[in-house]
């Protein structure tokens, strides 16, 4: 089967990197979930802004900076109407990592406020809310989907905050997220939901889902690195300080007074990631003309084939097997290998097949069901079934030349 195509055609052929080769065997990229590859129109929108503008944004009366503003304005619209948010719910950060901090922040807790945390959260989605407050983990049962029978109980103990995954970057599994998210809100609790791995994917509609926060990276859905998006709904906007001080975010400053701009304004304090704007919003635009409906359903098409292939091999323990409602991530136990790593490297450096190892920044979870580390084989639009097919074989190839590292578990 050929990639996933456009009204183009296949839309490989707009993914520079996937026209590398590695000792003449072509590129099989399979590390999405860490970073997607990013196509030329997202590049080329980049390179627009440094080579024809170059100016910074919202502090210049000249042309080029009006210019530049007016186009980071454009992306902050584009990505809330993709969000279902209004413009001002929209505000630009560096990534996931600190969209969830600058909530944790910003919502004062105290170190006896209770935060539930599932318990297969990225780091980035964990430690936030344990510097900052005392946390409880949400089990999550073997098939990876959270216990919500504990959820429940748990709730009882009315906490802050609920932290909410929509799908794990460990297991690719998704999580109820509307009921989980109206069973915290009927307990009082402040919802913030994790959409690292869910939004490349799937159109994230922060009012459908019931949340009050949702973050999400450019770079894991074909945009730069260096720039994410955190959208907070009613219930954050007004409420929420900004966790950065800096210029941009006041209206106005005297020895003794500070008048904070209207959000979003006053949680984007700096000259932020102007380019990464441009490439975010031709991101969108790119992931719009492939069509939502098309990308979720190659997801799943993907996940599907993926957890045939890994569960259909005895060197192989699927993290969080069965089937249910799961995007195109798996994440194995390689058995009787120690070290994953060199695993990874022999793929990568033999048979071109890019692909992560360790314990994905979830160290507790991966520590609990795999010993602390997987190989994990992740996939986007641009991924064909060619892709997974190579990959298992390169992977039952390279097993057996393991066999100096194995040893019984
Ligand atoms: C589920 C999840 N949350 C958060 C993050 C952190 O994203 P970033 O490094 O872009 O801030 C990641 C990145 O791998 C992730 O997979």
């Amino acid at each position: 089967m050929t990639g996933f195509a456009d009204g183009r055609g296949d839309i490989r052929a707009d993914f520079p990197v996937l026209s590398r080769t590695v000792d003449g065997v072509p590129v099989v990229y399979l590390d999405s979930a860490a970073t997607s590859l990013k196509p030329q129109p997202v590049i080329d929108a980049m390179v627009r802004y440094y080579a024809e503008v170059g100016a910074n944004i919202h502090r210049g009366k000249h042309m080029l900076s009006e210019e530049a503003s007016d186009a980071y304005e454009r992306a902050r619209q584009r990505v809330a109407e993709s969000v279902g948010a209004r413009g001002d719910e929209v505000v630009f950060t560096a990534g996931t990592t600190h969209g969830l901090n600058t909530v944790a922040v910003g919502l004062g807790l105290s170190a006896d406020d209770l935060v539930l945390v599932g318990a297969d959260s990225h780091h980035s989605h964990q430690l936030p809310w344990r510097h900052h407050a005392r946390v409880e983990w949400i089990p999550v049962r073997a098939d990876g989907t959270p216990d919500l029978g504990r959820y429940a109980e748990l709730l009882r103990r009315r906490p802050a905050v609920v932290a909410l995954t929509h799908c794990s970057n460990v297991t690719g599994r998704y999580a109820p997220i509307a009921e989980m998210a109206a069973l915290a809100h009927e307990h009082g609790a402040v919802t913030v939901l994790d959409a690292a791995q869910s939004a490349p994917h799937r159109a994230v509609d922060i009012h459908g889902l019931g949340v009050d926060a949702l973050a999400f990276s450019a770079h894991k859905m074909m945009g730069p690195t260096g720039i994410g998006v955190l959208v907070l709904g009613p219930g954050l906007l007004d409420r929420l300080p900004p966790a950065m001080h800096g210029g941009g975010t006041v209206d106005w400053v005297t020895t003794d007074e500070v008048v904070w701009r209207r959000p979003p304004h006053r949680f984007e304090g700096g000259t932020p990631h102007i380019a990464g704007a441009y490439g975010l919003h031709a991101a969108i635009d790119y992931l719009g003309r492939l069509g939502w409906t098309h990308l979720a359903e190659h997801d799943r098409r993907m996940g599907q084939r993926l957890l045939e292939e890994a569960e259909r091999r005895d060197h192989l323990s699927v993290v969080a097997p069965g089937v249910g409602d799961r995007g195109g991530i798996v994440s194995v136990a390689v058995r009787g290998c120690r070290d994953l790593g060199e695993l990874a490297r022999i793929l990568s450096d033999s048979y071109g097949v890019m692909c992560r190892t360790g314990h994905l920044c979830a160290q507790p979870y991966v520590d609990a069901v795999a010993r602390g580390q997987v190989l994990r084989i992740s996939t986007y639009a641009y991924t064909t079934e060619d892709d997974v097919t190579t990959a298992f074989k390169a992977l039952d190839e390279a097993f057996p030349l393991l066999g100096a590292e194995r040893g019984d578990r």
